[in-house]
């Protein structure tokens, strides 16, 4: 996922502000306490001590996600993530060798459909996630506006873009507190980290220097034509707003869906 990729920046002092708004569920339901009451099918659970508890344990995590992508009847504040939409992204960094100050709003992102779960471990001491996962493919559009620098240019305007990583792969490692509700266990989503990488960029951002042809053509040319160096300059903030985005879906599904529907054997107690 790449809320970022033109965030053509990165370094410390950065606010990243995330509003997210997505699809089609909407928080006009009555409290969910009762709407996962019994273990919806599509979850399957897994046992920390049965003998391939990784595979199992992947394979819950890819129905998750399968589900997920037309939207879960019943969880409040997440609705499909094929296409996913977040109502505005906000990036403010001040000073250093790069310094931007830009939004992307009504954002679209689609390719999520295609998720791959490679591999998702679940500690059995801290409860924590690994989980690895491959996006073949992803396409993020919406309206930039924009005042800063990468690499060498400066870039400002305000107009449409579109940005099209390929062949992400993207490891997450997230951290839990397990508590008790209405006799099940759930997963406190505490924080998540993540690293990525991609196989390839593509990119166009209209309307760069307020409607400059020339200089616009030509910088979107050299955006593309250096797509790896600029990527990697964006790394961390692209990270970080993955994280952010990420981390706001994971504590919204997780507690609402019981820990215990995924993991059997979670200690009832606490952690
Ligand atoms: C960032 O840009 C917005 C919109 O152009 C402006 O209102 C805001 O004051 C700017 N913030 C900083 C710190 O420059
Ligand atoms: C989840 O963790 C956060 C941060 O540690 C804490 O403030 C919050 O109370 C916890 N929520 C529950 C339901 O345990």
């Amino acid at each position: 996922m790449s809320s970022a990729y033109w965030n053509l920046w990165s370094s410390v002092p950065r606010v990243v502000q995330l509003g997210l708004v997505f699809g089609l569920l909407s928080a006009s339901l009555p409290s969910t306490c009762a709407s996962f009451e019994t273990k919806p099918d599509f979850i399957k659970t897994c046992r920390f001590d049965q003998a391939n508890f990784v595979d199992c344990s992947t394979e819950s995590v890819q129905g998750l996600f399968d589900k997920l992508v037309t939207g879960i009847e019943g969880l409040e504040h997440v609705g499909t993530i094929d296409p996913m939409k977040i109502s505005k992204i906000r990036i403010l960094q001040g000073d250093g060798p790069v310094s931007v100050n830009a939004s992307l709003s009504k954002v679209v992102v689609t390719g999520f459909a295609s998720t791959k779960v490679v591999r998702n471990v679940v500690s059995s001491k801290d409860f924590g996630w690994e989980t690895h996962i491959r996006l073949p493919k992803m396409r993020l559009e919406g309206n930039y506006h924009m005042q800063g620098r990468i690499l060498v240019i400066p870039l400002n305007g305000h107009g449409k873009c579109w940005f099209e990583p390929s062949g992400m792969d993207i490891i997450m490692r997230t951290t839990t507190d397990l508590y008790q509700k209405d006799g099940h266990v759930y997963y406190n989503v505490t924080a998540t980290k993540v690293d990525y990488t991609i196989s390839g960029l593509r990119l166009h951002m209209g309307n760069l220097f307020e409607g400059v042809k020339v200089l616009e053509d030509s910088t979107n040319q050299y955006l593309n034509d250096n797509w790896r160096p600029v990527s990697e300059a964006l790394k961390p903030i692209i990270a970080k707003t993955i994280e952010d985005i990420l981390l706001a879906i994971m504590q919204n599904i997780f507690h609402q869906l019981p820990a215990d529907y995924f993991v059997a054997d979670l200690p009832q107690g606490a952690s």
